[in-house]
């Protein structure tokens, strides 16, 4: 059997990249508005300083306004929740992203509920997972969206299909299973303590690995044939002892199995900034009373 199609995200993150950079000219040119976003790092775990600058980076390469706030890894709740307030009010910042995860002295759900459902580029507040499971408008979660671009990008109808991810995250699993559900697949969300996770693994049209479990998923876990996403970003150490990045999936096994698979790094992860650029544009339009540039 050929091996399977590498679904190639930076590609397709530098297309949506580009397609915004082109809305956010025109929103800038035809209605004199230019989008904000106020980014913000509590502490400093390097992974997350790491996640944050590369959202910076991009946002000012699409030719929007990037505030980045940097606070003390021991703030308050109290103190966090004045800075969000303050971002709030300020109508030059169109998303607030407050980079997870947060201290043990902050309460995650309290920050995330405290942000302005409008501002909330994340898509994590409350009233946006409301609506995303009572198919409304609302911001959709960046990296679950990037994920169905990367599907579509190879199966535009996914109707009837089996979809398994693997995670019951509120960042990945579960907004996914909304979108999947929503694109008329039959969804199983599995976690630690599903039974048999092989072989339910092997009934997936579309397997999604989002558990954070470096090369869980074998070769023989994959259905002939499969649509296989790829989540999980770990390090693992070679035998030389430098780190490589692998997913939760073991790729050069499944490569030999599935129709599709993206590949670690270089597949889902570049697509959450891009559609995270692609919710302040939106948020940016939708507080200013405007029609979201076509793309
Ligand atoms: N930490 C890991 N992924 C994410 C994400 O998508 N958004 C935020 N705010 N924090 C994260």
């Amino acid at each position: 059997m050929a091996d399977a199609c590498i679904i190639d995200g930076k590609k397709f993150s530098a297309e949506l990249q580009e397609d915004i950079k082109q809305r956010t000219n025109i929103l800038k040119k035809e209605h004199k508005i230019i989008p904000g976003l106020a980014t913000v790092l509590v502490g400093e775990d390097p992974a997350s300083e790491v996640y944050i600058k590369n959202k910076e980076k991009r946002i000012t390469e699409v030719g929007m306004v990037s505030y980045g706030k940097r606070l003390p890894k021991d703030i308050s709740e109290k103190d966090l929740l004045a800075v969000i307030g303050t971002l709030n009010k300020n109508p030059d910042i169109n998303g607030i992203l407050v980079q997870l995860p947060l201290p043990h002295q902050i309460f995650e759900k309290n920050i995330i509920a405290s942000i302005n459902a409008h501002k909330d580029v994340d898509g994590f507040h409350p009233l946006n997972v409301g609506a995303l499971s009572n198919g409304n408008e609302g911001l959709v979660p960046c990296t679950p969206r990037g994920c169905m671009i990367l599907i579509d990008s190879v199966c535009r109808d996914l109707t009837s299909k089996t979809a398994v991810i693997v995670g019951r995250s509120n960042i990945v699993g579960k907004p996914l299973a909304q979108l999947l559900l929503r694109a008329n697949c039959t969804v199983t969300v599995a976690h630690s303590h599903t039974k048999d996770l092989p072989d339910l693994c092997r009934s997936a049209d579309i397997l999604i690995a989002a558990a954070g479990q470096p090369e869980m998923i074998k070769g023989d876990w994959i259905k002939p044939k499969a649509i296989v996403i790829d989540v999980g970003i770990n390090r693992k150490k070679t035998q030389n002892g430098t780190n490589r990045l692998v997913g939760d999936v073991d790729f050069e096994k499944a490569l030999k199995v599935a129709e599709a698979i993206t590949p670690v790094p270089g597949g889902v992860g570049p697509m959450t900034i891009a559609c995270l650029l692609e919710n302040t544009l939106i948020a940016c339009c939708l507080q200013n009373g405007v029609k979201v540039p076509d793309a």
